[in-house]
């Protein structure tokens, strides 16, 4: 790609395209255009209608151009932009976490349409960014929101986020695979109420199918989010719904994020634990992706 100088806005339109086709579809394209004008270039989206004729000025070339070598170096749009919108809220997006997906949405989404009742005590377990506890203490202003979290990075990056938004959910580091550590912390959170809704979209892909993951994921995203032993796909979720069990309130539910694989096994993990009206969703994507269950 040769370096725009002062380049014609279709020209350099045409070379962003160029340069991104074999990487991304023609909508997502069309989306980091847009969002390059809004972001970078201060151009509001009604300006953007009526810029066919619109020179760029060689600082505004250098700058697209700048993101388009980041973008061909395989690094995800919502790092370069340092930010993502998550079910109405302005997230910081960076390396230090996850980047939500919009299946997560669904999730929030799900449990904020069924609850019918005001939650008092919610958790969210696995918070990385702290998207699914922030949305919820937004969605559910009188309810105390707290995010369980093993990397101090994701705990920082999810901090960072509440206080931007003002919103009051407290993080704490705590490992759900260490039973005595989780119940321990349980205990501690719970001495002024049971749980009312518990929530986690824990790391669930198994370490066969790195293979099949894209090079920005694996190059820009903590593996500890997302990978999890061949031979044990379902060790978070077995942890996380024993040890809540005794935690969860009389009417509490529990809602997790699922590999669509594994779904069924998650479901039938949970009939044995005991718990009961176990519901499973379909993301848009048409896959089963969700799981609700009462104590
Ligand atoms: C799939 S990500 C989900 C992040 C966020 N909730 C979201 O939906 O985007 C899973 C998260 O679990 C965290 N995690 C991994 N192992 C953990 C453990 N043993 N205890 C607590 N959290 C853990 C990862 O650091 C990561 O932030």
């Amino acid at each position: 790609m040769t370096e725009g100088e002062g380049t014609d806005f279709k020209v350099q339109k045409d070379l962003l395209k160029e340069a991104l086709m074999s990487d991304f579809s023609m909508s997502e394209i069309q989306q980091i255009w847009r969002q390059i004008l809004t972001h970078f270039l201060s151009i509001s989206p009604i300006e953007q209608i009526s810029m066919g004729d619109h020179q760029f000025s060689l600082q505004e070339s250098k700058i697209i151009n700048g993101i388009l070598k980041r973008l061909k170096n395989k690094e995800p749009f919502q790092h370069i932009l340092g930010e993502i919108e998550f079910y109405g809220l302005e997230l910081k997006s960076d390396p230090r976490a996850l980047i939500p997906r919009p299946e997560t949405e669904e999730l929030v989404h799900w449990i904020v349409e069924e609850t019918r009742t005001k939650p008092l005590n919610i958790l969210d377990i696995c918070s990385g960014s702290g998207c699914i506890s922030l949305a919820l203490s937004q969605a559910f202003q009188d309810a105390q929101v707290y995010g369980y979290e093993l990397s101090r990075a994701a705990i920082d990056l999810s901090e960072e986020n509440a206080l931007a938004l003002k919103l009051p959910v407290v993080f704490n580091c705590v490992d759900v695979l260490d039973i005595d550590e989780f119940t321990t912390s349980l205990k501690k959170q719970t001495k002024l109420g049971l749980l009312d809704i518990v929530v986690s979209n824990p790391p669930y892909i198994p370490c066969k199918e790195k293979e099949a993951i894209q090079e920005l994921v694996l190059k820009h995203e903590p593996g500890m989010a997302l990978f999890v032993p061949d031979e044990d796909p379902l060790l978070f979720y077995r942890s996380i719904a024993k040890g809540i069990l005794p935690f969860l309130s009389t009417s509490g539910v529990l809602y997790f994020e699922c590999h669509y694989l594994y779904l069924e096994d998650t479901r039938n993990l949970l009939l044995e634990l005991g718990f009961t009206n176990v519901e499973k969703r379909k993301d848009l994507q048409g896959k089963w992706r969700m799981l609700k269950a009462q104590k």
